[in-house]
């Protein structure tokens, strides 16, 4: 038998006798996307963690999503094979930059993205991703409020107050994800506009830069892009301005559809940390396990549920 069957009969096989349930996001490793019982971008993930009757999760992804599974659920196990799979982004947020900007916009509602530490989302109103951000800052802005607070992600904060018109204030200002930064930046965008023109279709994370969203077509979570591919089937290429992992995906569920990489440079190495081999072993050896402060994550639990369900209550 082949290394890899052999790796994934194991796999199968621990998963059956622990009860487990695998959780992978949209960006993780081909073989991984492949073994996993669900794969999603942060929102559908997120209501996946909500509603598994699993005894053990095993989550793919980075820590943030990993904690977030804890603390959704406080009575079974969730593994993260490799707790160093981190992210820039959460890590750039600090208690101090909530406390100062609560203080500086008093009343006004603080939205805390899902790339965040779990500390953040148990001091938030609202935890919100890349797919729901927009639909809840409209439906503030439906009760009277003008003024946001979005920590940490800067271009998500740009994004929301270009589609909503509300004025939503980045905390702390500075918060970006390098890979959309950098990687999805305009000079990307350009070079394939050059290149294919309006032949092809260009998609785009939130995270992105402003320019890179104003020349982009549709601009979306991860899971947005993928359905949002079959509307640009009649293009020649339908490009993701994203980290290429959802490459995969999204040729797998549009084999017909010529999809490609904005740029196959934007690579998240925390993202590609989980590997077949540390699933394997992190449900053999049962660790490592995700433990969270209990207090800060029966709070972080409950705006998590209830802004879960508000946006899937909004999205109709
Ligand atoms: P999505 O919610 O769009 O999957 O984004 C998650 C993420 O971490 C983007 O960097």
């Amino acid at each position: 038998m082949s290394y890899i069957r052999g790796l994934v009969e194991r796999l199968e096989r621990l998963k059956r006798e622990r009860r487990a349930v695998i959780l992978a996001h949209n960006y993780q490793l081909p073989e991984v996307q492949d073994v996993a019982d669900f794969v999603g971008d942060s929102l559908e993930l997120a209501r996946q963690a909500m509603e598994t009757d699993a005894d053990v999760i095993v989550f793919a992804g980075v820590r943030f999503m990993a904690e977030m599974a804890a603390a959704l659920n406080p009575d079974r196990v969730v593994l993260h094979p490799v707790p160093e799979a981190g992210c820039p982004l959460a890590d750039a947020l600090l208690e101090p930059h909530v406390t100062r900007a609560r203080e500086a916009y008093p009343g006004a509602p603080l939205l805390v993205y899902v790339n965040s530490p779990l500390w953040a989302k148990a001091v938030a109103d609202y935890v919100v991703t890349s797919a729901s951000a927009a639909l809840i800052a409209g439906y503030l802005k439906n009760q009277g409020y003008d003024t946001i607070l979005l920590a940490p992600d800067r271009n998500l904060a740009d994004h929301v107050a270009l589609t909503t018109g509300v004025r939503v204030v980045p905390v702390p200002g500075y918060g970006h994800c390098p890979i959309h930064e950098y990687l999805v930046s305009p000079y990307y965008v350009r070079r394939a506009r050059d290149k294919w023109e309006e032949r092809a279709a260009i998609l785009v994370h939130p995270e992105a830069p402003r320019e890179s969203r104003l020349m982009a077509d549709f601009v979306g979570s991860t899971s947005q892009m993928l359905r949002a591919i079959q509307r640009f089937r009649d293009r020649s290429v339908v490009l993701l301005g994203t980290e290429e992992g959802l490459v995969y995906r999204a040729r797998r569920l549009y084999p017909d559809i010529r999809v490609e990489p904005l740029n196959p440079t934007a690579v998240c190495i925390d993202m590609k940390k989980i590997t077949l081999e540390s699933i394997v072993d992190a449900l053999e050896r049962m660790k490592p396990r995700v433990t969270v402060d209990p207090s800060i994550a029966r709070r972080a639990r409950e705006v998590i549920e209830e802004s879960v369900r508000l946006a899937y209550r909004l999205r109709g």
